[in-house]
């Protein structure tokens, strides 16, 4: 990480992922999004939730104000953006502005609006440059860094995708001012998830001040959104596709998909994965990995913060079964990321059934 120099008031934090592009991190700092655009883009769609353009209005004044011809496209607010439907629109105004490859796709909104911006960018012309302004904590931090793109089907969440790495995140940490509490705390699971994966000082910034994490302006609140995004950066920088490295993103996701789909995408994703970690480490624990201070840890870390670590809504069989479909499974064999400690992911693969029995029991008491 360094500083960008680019003056006092805004001492914004530059991360850079590999050496593809900067994750530009800090206050104030919304209005940096044309300087990470090529100097030969003319013109900009400028994506963002309908009925929610507080931001974009602010992106799209500081794009015009350096030259660029900017295009504002509301979409459909939550999971709804995600749809074929809302990218075919959205490919219509992209032919109708005669939109070439020196062009460019800018995404300001949560991680709704970062996948399905990513996704049309990738797709147009097969491929045009794409900027996120992730507004949500869980954008910031994991959505828009990764260049993980796509859409939902009736089939499932995020089935048609494409890789396409953006040209730079703007992350502004002002902007989690107006994000509902309750939002801000399920992106802290993402954040608490890097803390254990990969970064202990992570997990000390939150217990060093729990309540200071839930709010934007916290005394700790810049340094942890950083510090996740330095761990997935590296993660990603290393490993543009899905294999193994990769794989410890996805650490607590496996029950927490199970738990999302069983509930029918009601809960946030934070929480499922919160849960998820928990019943990681539970298992972890059994299968003689993991000591019961760090599984401990788990539990106090994200229960100070205001995230569940018990589920007690659904049965076992149930949620076994939508594991056992998971796409992280391969063939019959069920695969967990586990921890040996904070910040040694391993793979478990086809741990016993009494194993996942008595996880599932500990976080369901
Ligand atoms: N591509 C990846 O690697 C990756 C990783 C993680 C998650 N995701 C995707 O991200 C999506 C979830 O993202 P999300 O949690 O940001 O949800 P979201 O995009 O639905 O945003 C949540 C809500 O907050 C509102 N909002 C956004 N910013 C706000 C602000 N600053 N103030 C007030 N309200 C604001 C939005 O309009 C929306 O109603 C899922 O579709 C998931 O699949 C993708
Ligand atoms: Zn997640």
């Amino acid at each position: 990480m360094s500083d960008t120099g680019t003056g006092a008031a805004n001492g914004a934090t530059v991360i850079p992922v590999g050496s593809s592009y900067d994750v530009v991190v800090g206050h104030g700092v919304i209005d940096q999004v044309a300087g990470l655009l090529g100097d030969g883009t003319r013109k900009v769609l400028l994506v963002h939730p309908q009925g929610f353009d507080t931001y974009a209005v602010v992106v799209a004044e500081a794009l015009s104000a350096a030259g660029l011809l900017v295009h504002l496209a509301g979409v459909p607010d939550n999971e709804s953006a995600k749809d074929v439907t809302v990218a075919a629109r959205l490919w219509s105004v992209m032919g109708e502005l005669a939109f070439t490859r020196s062009d460019a796709v800018v995404a300001v909104g949560g991680g709704t609006v970062t996948d399905l911006a990513g996704f049309v960018a990738a797709t147009w012309l097969r491929g045009v440059a794409v900027v996120h302004v992730p507004t949500t904590l869980l954008a910031m931090v994991d959505a828009a860094v990764g260049g993980k793109a796509g859409i939902n089907t009736p089939e499932g969440k995020n089935l048609v995708g494409a890789f396409h790495e953006p040209a730079g995140v703007v992350c502004d940490l002002d902007v989690l001012a107006t994000l509902p509490r309750a939002d801000l705390v399920a992106g802290l699971a993402e954040v608490v998830k890097a803390g254990f994966i990969a970064d202990p000082g992570i997990l000390d910034l939150v217990e060093a001040d729990p309540e200071g994490a839930t709010r934007w302006d916290g005394r700790h609140t810049r340094e942890l959104v950083e510090r996740a995004i330095a761990v997935k950066a590296d993660v990603v920088a290393q490993d543009l596709t899905e294999s193994w490295l990769r794989e410890i993103l996805n650490y607590g996701h496996t029950l927490a998909h199970a738990v999302e789909q069983a509930e029918g995408y009601r809960r946030r994703h934070g929480e499922a994965v919160a849960i998820g970690m928990t019943y990681a480490a539970e298992l972890a624990q059994r299968a003689g990995r993991l000591s019961p201070e760090v599984v401990a840890r788990h539990r106090s870390v994200l229960s100070s913060v205001g995230l569940p670590t018990s589920y007690r809504e659904g049965s076992f069989e149930q949620l076994l079964a939508v594991m056992r479909r998971d796409k992280k499974s391969r063939g019959d064999l069920l695969r967990f990321v586990v921890l040996e400690d904070v910040g040694r992911p391993v793979r478990l693969e086809g741990p016993d059934q009494a194993w996942l029995r008595d996880a599932f029991t500990a976080i369901s008491r």
